[in-house]
């Protein structure tokens, strides 16, 4: 029988894969190219030409031993490159011994929970916030502590401060952020090093900065990605090759300690230990040949561009309030009526599948993935001002009917 735990999960309600279903009944029913399925951040685009030739070119290699156990942490020599990079981006001194190479960010984010929680230790998620923030922290026995962010999904420091306490081990963030597309500058990143300092200061553990950037590659107009590695000196990156690459199936990741991390050496063990204990043993070897393979080549973000700037401009033109995103590939506009998860079910009479703002600790908006191919998004305007218009209407009607 499935563990009580898991079924109050399941009832809870895992949106994002509640409305997936959605689509694919939709789908089933009507046809594939039919049904608006915005549901998911599963991209479209291929991924280059160099990464197929990369593992073909490894595939063919008739050196022995490729597909075999490793060290936990990974490919040796792939962590010397990484850390080779990252020493050069950040003028910070990494060594192989600071990288972990992991299955996918999601794999990533467990083996550092796992390796820095112990029960009852809080960590504090920015809303809105990747839906699985709230399993992760809780696979560990932490405590999920969500704080709000400013109506422009920026940090609010002062909300901040307040939710920092002695039970804080880690503040996790995200930027470019999943789901609203907000990017966070190098001055507030500054500012939360220095809170994170100040807060720090007089504890036998310092408050750990987890940054999560799986989408640090996907900026639009002149935005530029600040590394919040550079700002405090606890901070333990994560990151993926899943969007950047649009190879989100392949899970290959990697963990980055900053090299002037708290307790380092310690933590380099508990990171491999994590990785064996959760069963994940190490990340998929062919895929770790591939990263110094292919270097600096991602996929090319303009159709990403291009899809968001259709649909900000839609969203302007139908009056709906929305932060334009700057990274990542989705938007997140707000609901014209309160419950967006009934606006969310409303919306698959248009064949639209979208996921309640509520998934990402903030209702009353919806967030639509655009990583898919911009013929399909310009198809999809006029079911999108449909759904969007008829609740505003409804909204209207509401505020305009007599109070009996
Ligand atoms: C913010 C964020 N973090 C982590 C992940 C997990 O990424 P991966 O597929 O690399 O495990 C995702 C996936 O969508 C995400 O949006």
């Amino acid at each position: 029988m499935v563990a009580k735990i898991i079924k109050t999960k399941l009832e809870e309600g895992a949106w994002i894969r509640q409305m997936f279903t959605e689509g694919q009944k939709l789908s089933a029913k009507f046809g594939a190219d039919q049904v608006f399925d915005f549901s998911l951040g599963n991209p479209t685009l291929e991924p280059p030409l160099a990464f197929k030739n990369a593992a073909l070119k490894i595939l063919a290699s008739e050196e022995s031993g490729l597909h075999r156990y490793m060290d936990a942490h990974g490919l040796r020599d792939v962590r010397a490159y990484l850390a080779e990079k990252l020493s050069q981006e950040h003028q910070l001194p990494f060594t192989f011994h600071h990288i972990t190479l992991c299955v996918g960010a999601g794999g990533g984010l467990n083996i550092v929970l796992k390796a820095l929680l112990n029960p009852g230790d809080e960590v504090v998620i920015l809303q809105p916030f990747f839906p699985e923030y709230r399993n992760y922290i809780a696979n560990h026995g932490g405590v999920v502590r969500e704080v709000a962010t400013t109506r422009d999904f920026q940090i609010d420091f002062a909300a901040l401060e307040a939710a920092l306490c002695a039970e804080t081990c880690a503040v996790l963030i995200n930027s470019p952020n999943n789901p609203s597309g907000a990017v966070y500058s190098a001055s507030d990143l500054r500012t939360l090093g220095d809170l994170l300092f100040k807060k720090s200061l007089g504890r036998q553990t310092p408050i750990y900065l987890i940054t999560d950037e799986p989408y640090s590659k996907i900026l639009f107009d002149e935005a530029l990605f600040a590394p919040p590695i550079r700002y405090y000196e606890h901070t333990i990156l994560v990151t993926s090759y899943s969007k950047a690459l649009a190879i989100p199936g392949e899970r290959i990741g990697y963990v980055a300690l900053s090299p002037t991390c708290h307790d380092c050496a310690d933590l380099v063990q508990a990171l491999s230990w994590s990785q064996l204990a959760l069963g994940f043993v190490n990340a998929p070897a062919l895929m770790q040949r591939i990263i110094p393979v292919i270097g600096d080549q991602y996929v090319d973000i303009a159709p990403y561009q291009r899809n968001r700037d259709i649909l900000w401009e839609h969203f302007q033109k139908l009056g709906v309030e929305c932060v334009k995103p700057q990274g990542a590939f989705y938007i997140f506009p707000r609901t014209p009526i309160a419950d967006d998860g009934v606006f969310a079910c409303e919306a698959l009479s248009e064949r639209l599948v979208f996921v309640p703002g509520r998934a990402f600790g903030v209702p009353n908006h919806v967030r639509i993935s655009f990583c898919f191919e911009t013929e399909k998004i310009l198809r999809s305007l006029k079911a999108l001002a449909n759904v969007f218009q008829c609740g505003r209407e409804r909204k209207l009607q509401r505020a305009d009917a007599p109070s009996l």
